[in-house]
């Protein structure tokens, strides 16, 4: 049971919001890297293709795992078979259906920090009385195995990944994978994986998302820019988990959108549009490397999605402040690190899914941004050890 005065508003700062309000309301001209959106408007043949499934009567209830056609789909691209599919009303409410399915009083469940923040929510909503324990990725955004093994127990149930990540860009290389999915099997537990990038990774992986150990989601949400058509899908070999899905899908929602679903089928048959779109953002990672190792700013460039985590140590900003500061001087949007995680309090994660006059702009005020404050650091711990001799 979930007590109301448990749930706090989020702790974006207030005064950030109220001055992008502000800015909005003043018809400022904001580049906004902040969120988690691609820019573009959804392609033109998906368009088309909800209309025409309108048209030809898919707007009734439908079978609670999905149109069989879109699970079809699904099952090709990945090798899954179509039974082990349930189709749902986004990644969110995947998650949200496994971990309610999943999680049992004092199970312990493992997520890497940074992160999406709606997990930490999304586990207490799942069930309070599951114990969720953050790890931090060290420095480079990586597992460091040895600490990861110290916290596995009989009660670990869940070790939750996303690949590739929000908010750094990386994705998890096989062998990590496969010692995960190793650690797993010793351990008994389940490894959830939130693919909801999936489809823009830039360098092809092989993964084993077949295990019994193995539990998928992901959505159609961010690659064809359709954030709030809300459709997704999770996938496991393991019927009984399937069943319960099924089972709550059912009763709470029925069944997800149909004529979305018959679009997106259609769709999917013939979709060259993710290819474009990831070999664009690939190009946009290029330039961040250049500008940046350019400038001397330290970045992991992303291998997959369209976020960067960046450090701001340098400019002895804390994230909130720098994302406030950002936006007052320069226009520029950014999320404050601070919100994945409370000690990535170094960092902001700018989102470059956006077009390419915008991404030119926005970085190069970034950066003039970031000198003027690394610039503003250094001096200012130069006069310090003076005023100190002084005092
Ligand atoms: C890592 C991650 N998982 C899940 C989601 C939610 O996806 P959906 O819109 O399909 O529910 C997001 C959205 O920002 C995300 O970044």
């Amino acid at each position: 049971m979930i007590k109301f005065s448990n749930i706090k508003p989020d702790n974006f700062s207030l005064e950030f919001s109220s001055l992008a309000r502000e800015k909005n309301q003043n018809n400022d001209k904001i580049i906004s890297f902040g969120l988690g959106e691609p820019y573009f408007k959804p392609p033109d043949k998906l368009v088309k293709l909800v209309n025409k499934a309108i048209n030809n009567g898919f707007n009734r209830y439908c079978h609670p795992q999905g149109l069989l056609s879109l699970r079809q789909q699904i099952a090709k691209k990945y090798s899954f078979l179509e039974e082990n599919i349930v189709i749902t009303a986004g990644a969110k409410p995947a998650l949200s259906i496994l971990l309610k399915i999943l999680l049992h009083d004092k199970d312990e469940i493992i997520f890497f920090e940074p992160c999406f923040p709606s997990y930490r929510h999304q586990i207490h909503l799942a069930n309070p009385k599951a114990k969720f324990i953050r790890f931090n990725l060290t420095k480079n955004f990586s597992i460091n195995f040895s600490n990861l093994k110290k916290k596995i127990n009989k009660k670990t149930k869940i070790i939750l990944i996303n690949s590739p990540h929000n908010p750094t860009g990386q994705v998890i290389n096989e062998a990590d994978f496969e010692d995960l999915l190793k650690l797993a099997k010793k351990h008994k537990f389940y490894i959830i994986i939130d693919g909801v990038y999936n489809d823009l990774i830039y360098k092809p992986y092989n993964y084993n998302y077949l295990d019994k150990n193995i539990i998928y989601f992901s959505s159609f949400s961010k690659v064809y820019g359709i954030t709030g058509w809300r459709i997704g899908y999770l996938h496991s070999t393991n019927q009984q988990i399937i069943n319960a899905c099924k089972y709550i899908q059912m009763h709470v929602n029925t069944n997800t959108n149909t004529f979305l679903q018959k679009a997106i089928s259609d769709y999917l048959k013939n979709d060259d549009f993710k290819i474009k779109f990831r070999s664009k953002l690939q190009k946009k990672t290029f330039l961040l490397e250049k500008i940046f190792k350019k400038n001397q700013i330290q970045i992991n460039i992303p291998m997959g999605g369209f976020f960067a985590f960046i450090c701001i140590k340098e400019t002895n900003l804390m994230s909130d402040d720098f994302a406030f500061l950002l936006l007052k001087k320069y226009d520029v949007a950014v999320t404050p690190g601070v919100l994945f995680g409370k000690k990535w309090d170094n960092y902001v994660r700018i989102c470059f899914a956006v077009n390419n006059k915008d991404f030119n702009q926005g970085i190069n005020k970034f950066i003039q941004f970031y000198n003027e404050k690394k610039t503003q650091a250094i001096n200012s711990k130069r006069i310090k050890p003076l005023s100190n001799k002084i005092s």
